[in-house]
């Protein structure tokens, strides 16, 4: 029976091209081993050092010749070396000079493209779209490949609650399952079915692990999370992307629990490498061995390599502490030789799996370099991508989508003529001032007829109305008034926290002077952030969110406005009322004593005295041209045990008059469980297109693990009970229907 068994699986095995695979695996284990066993001590400390580039600054501040330590083998890799003609001259050192000839991995931020710049991942993340996210990201790995560079510090996959942070803008918002949907789409993306294609690159899991909680939203703050929110709610996107083999992983700036990330040996070495069995390579954030010592927890460079290199980190990112305290470290036993192969060995995998022995200059083809790069067939992608990021927020009495014949048309506000900051702020390779400006998109949208008039109004910070006469009396001429406000890129991403997240300076008061002039007003916001914009809430009839959008921002925007694009966005993060709400997410817990809301409010309930508990707008949320109804829902079983499957149904209808894209949201929530539980959690979502007048039933399926939850023995179970299940349009509106799980 067993040899039956044996030849099945073998003939499985070799059937589904997995032979073949699981051989080249083997093959790159055993060129590996070999490579090792012929490396000194200094050499194979070499590869685990990175440098960015070529002008290097050495610890003590003294000036370091990268072509000369490359020579030696003294440096496995570079960020911020792009470029053919830049990567093959360092990389020929590197194989022609140094006496083992060992390419050089090239690292680069590739965040949202590389000079074609797509929208940020919180505007992807908002068009709940995971197979377009993949195309762009196939496009920049594409791109910067082209360019030499074989690593992308990307996805950043951390689950983001407070707006305050300014790296919201980087992920995928505050939903573990969206996110997880969105990082598995980016790894998918960059690194395609295998490393060695000469289009594909190395990704990066970032920031391992929760640094999204740092402290009051302040960067690089301390972090504290419970142990069940760490499992339930941060952790699962790293699982899923190092289940997907993604290649490497970084380590948060930031302490956990009093633990600093890059000295994480729980969480890096026994959960991510020995338990998860993650073969890939994990480097450190910018400086981040050295920064071990401001944590307080090291006392010097010595000890901060130390605590690194046992903890798992395999590369140092720039601070130069591996490169001078490994050679001691290993001389005085702190550090075994078998950790130093062990990292060694996983630096020297990624490169055999990118070709880069075969090859070295697989990546370093100039003529590739300038067909692929910014190619009009990557814009129209752009453009695309951008159109499904915007998330409309308001729209009273239909007054978008404009059209194309209006009369005058006045574009206002300090990003309405800006080609740079639509490229948001981690725009790689992106030419400074090289988006289309919002202005440029409408003036190439309206009809020959109509005159668009211009008006800056104010400065993105300004606090000074200067210019607001100017620009009330270009609305006056107008018959609508297309108002561009928000925050510049570099207002939110690294570095870039802020306590007041209104409108910057004095751009709510250039909206209130629009207002005032009666001319209807349609705010475009350009931010990384969720903003408090309650009064531009209560008062501009028409709120279009657009996020960083790019490249083609303008001409998207404009698809947007006058119709050509019907908008399908919904928001991955809530947007707040205040900042004392913060942090406000969807799938909270109930508490104790919750919220009434009778008719004479009580005193003892979970709520503000000054302010509502409920979000300017929710998770989810976002509006159509068109409206669609939910109706029917629908469960096969409402009984099942533990261990089964149901698949629940809802008719979904396109009740207006235009064809519409709509998203689909599917909420689950644990009546009574052995913990307390969020009153509902994203479990599914899918994407529909429906004409006017048509319907289409939605399916989901619904399995055991989307009713699992950590016990109070940290257990994942499946407990007995009511479940309720809700789909709907936004985390708020929603049908429901239950069932009952039983033993
Ligand atoms: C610091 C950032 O935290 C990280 O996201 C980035 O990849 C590195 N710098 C390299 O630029």
């Amino acid at each position: 029976m067993l040899r039956l068994v044996t030849v099945l699986l073998t003939l499985i095995i070799a059937s589904t091209g997995l032979a073949s695979t699981i051989k080249a695996k083997e093959l790159i284990e055993s060129k590996v081993e070999n490579l090792l066993s012929k490396m000194t001590l200094e050499e194979k400390i070499g590869q685990l050092v990175q440098y960015s580039g070529t002008e290097l600054t050495g610890p003590q501040g003294q000036s370091i010749n990268a072509a000369s330590l490359v020579k030696k083998g003294k440096i496995g890799s570079f960020l911020n070396i792009t470029g053919v003609e830049n990567t093959e001259a360092i990389q020929k050192i590197a194989v022609e000079q140094s006496r083992l000839k060992i390419p050089l991995l090239f690292g680069l931020d590739v965040i949202h493209g590389y000079k074609t710049i797509f929208p940020v991942p919180l505007a992807t993340a908002s068009s709940w779209d995971p197979q377009m996210l993949e195309k762009i990201e196939q496009i920049s790995a594409d791109e910067a490949t082209a360019s030499g560079v074989t690593w992308a510090f990307s996805p950043m996959v951390n689950v983001a609650r407070d707006p305050r942070w300014g790296r919201v803008v980087e992920g995928y918002g505050e939903d573990t399952y969206l996110t997880t949907q969105m990082a598995l789409a980016v790894v998918r993306g960059l690194q395609g079915d295998s490393l060695a294609n000469k289009n594909t690159i190395l990704a990066c899991i970032k920031h391992y692990v929760a640094y999204a909680l740092v402290q009051a939203g302040r960067e690089y703050w301390t972090v504290t999370v419970s142990e069940r929110d760490l499992w339930t709610i941060y952790m699962p996107a790293y699982k899923a992307a190092v289940d997907a083999g993604v290649g490497s992983i970084m380590p948060a700036f930031t302490s956990v629990n009093a633990v600093p990330m890059t000295a994480n040996k729980k969480l890096v070495h026994d959960i991510l490498k020995e338990e998860w069995g993650f073969n890939g390579i994990a480097v450190s954030d910018w400086n981040a061995v050295l920064e071990l010592i401001p944590h307080g927890v090291a006392k010097d460079a010595y000890q901060c390599a130390e605590l690194a290199m046992d903890a798992g980190v395999d590369i140092d990112m720039v601070s130069g502490a591996y490169d001078y305290q490994l050679p001691k470290l290993i001389k005085d036993n702190k550090i075994t030789m078998k950790q130093l192969d062990d990292a060694v060995t996983r630096v020297l995998r990624k490169k055999f799996e990118l070709g880069l022995f075969k090859n070295p200059y697989l990546y370093n083809d100039l003529s590739r370099e300038k067909e692929t790069i910014l190619s009009n067939s990557n814009l129209k992608e752009s453009r695309k991508a951008a159109q499904r990021s915007m998330v409309l927020l308001k729209n009273n009495n239909n007054l978008l989508p404009l059209s194309k014949r209006i009369k005058r048309i006045a574009v206002i506000g300090p990003l309405a003529d800006d080609k740079n900051n639509p490229l948001g702020p981690w725009s790689a390779k992106g030419v400074h001032n090289s988006a289309i400006s919002v202005l440029q998109g409408i003036k190439d949208s309206v009809s020959a007829g109509t005159q668009v008039l211009y008006a800056k109004g104010c400065n993105i910070n300004d606090h000074n109305k200067k210019m607001f006469e100017a620009a009330v009396n270009t609305a006056y001429k107008s018959d609508i008034v297309i108002a561009v406000v928000g925050e510049s890129a570099d207002m939110s991403g690294e570095a870039a926290s802020r306590a007041d997240i209104d409108l910057p300076g004095v751009q709510k008061d250039l909206l209130k002077a629009l207002y005032n002039t009666g001319v209807p007003v349609v705010a475009v916001l350009m931010n990384g952030r969720p903003l408090t914009i309650n009064w531009t809430k209560n008062y501009i009839p028409a709120i279009l969110e657009t996020w960083f959008l790019g490249s083609e921002a303008g001409n998207a925007i404009a698809d947007v406005i006058f119709g050509d694009y019907n908008p399908s966005g919904k928001l991955p993060i809530t947007f707040p009322y205040c900042v004392g709400q913060i942090p406000i997410y969807y799938n909270y817990k109930q508490s104790g004593r919750p919220e009434t809301l009778a008719n004479a409010p009580l005193k003892y309930e979970s709520k503000y005295i000054d302010i509502p508990n409920t979000p300017l707008f929710p998770f989810g949320y976002g509006l159509s041209y068109t409206t669609f109804d939910y109706s029917n829902i629908t469960l096969t079983k409402d009984k099942i045990k533990p261990n089964e499957n149901l698949t629940v149904k809802i008719e979904v209808t396109n009740t207006g008059k235009v064809k519409g894209i709509e998203t689909v949201q599917l909420y689950i929530h644990d009546r009574v469980a052995s913990v307390t539980h969020p009153v509902k959690v994203l479990k599914g979502f899918k994407k529909i297109f429906l004409k006017p007048g048509n319907s289409k039933i939605v399916t989901f399926k619904i399995k055991p693990s989307d009713l699992e939850l950590y016990n109070q023995e940290m257990k994942k179970v499946v407990e007995p009970g009511i479940f309720d299940v809700y789909i709907g349009t936004n985390s708020v509106d929603v049908k429901s229907a239950s069932f009952e799980v039983v033993e």
